[in-house]
């Protein structure tokens, strides 16, 4: 049996649900900056942009693959309206938005590994980063529940993560 120098060919779900979850990132840029604008408190105003900074420096890690297969995500400007209406039926206390995020991060963290199952190898390195984005969320989340000081330091960590 001879290996193909040919990578292997990617399958439609693979291709469907790395398109969605590219659109996902984008509108969550799109949500935290809009919770970011509703918040009262500047710290919590500052912890919401920063998690909208992630969720874009996502998204960019993911851009490279989503333009290697060609994938056409929705425009910026739809995905980015669902995102803040997304944000104007969560515009709860600060606790709340906390507690519905550790409620619902874990999860995404399953999805991407689910991601990374179906990935053909080459792509591992992205996919590997953009599962990473959630796990410092969640850092962060467990940091700020317990009244870390500098519970934002694994999202600035995260954005210092990038691949040449
Ligand atoms: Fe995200």
């Amino acid at each position: 049996m001879t290996r193909s120098v040919f990578s292997a060919t990617p399958t439609q779900a693979y291709l469907d649900t790395l398109l969605l979850y590219y659109e996902e990132e984008v509108e969550g840029e799109a949500y935290f900056k809009a919770l970011a604008d509703f918040a009262k408190q500047p710290d919590h105003r500052d912890k919401l942009n920063l998690l909208a900074r992630v969720e874009n420096h996502a998204a960019n890690i993911t851009l490279p693959l989503i333009r290697k297969y060609t994938l056409t995500p929705k425009d910026d400007v739809h995905l980015f309206q669902s995102g803040q209406e997304m944000a104007r039926r969560d515009n709860k206390t600060w606790d709340d938005l906390l507690a519905n995020m550790a409620r619902t991060f874990p999860g995404y963290v399953d999805d991407f590994l689910q991601l990374e199952a179906m990935a053909p190898q080459e792509d591992l390195p992205r996919l590997k980063l953009l599962t990473a984005h959630e796990v410092a969320a969640i850092a962060f989340l467990d940091l700020e529940l317990s009244g870390a000081q500098d519970s934002v330091a694994p999202m600035n960590a995260y954005l210092k993560k990038d691949i040449r």
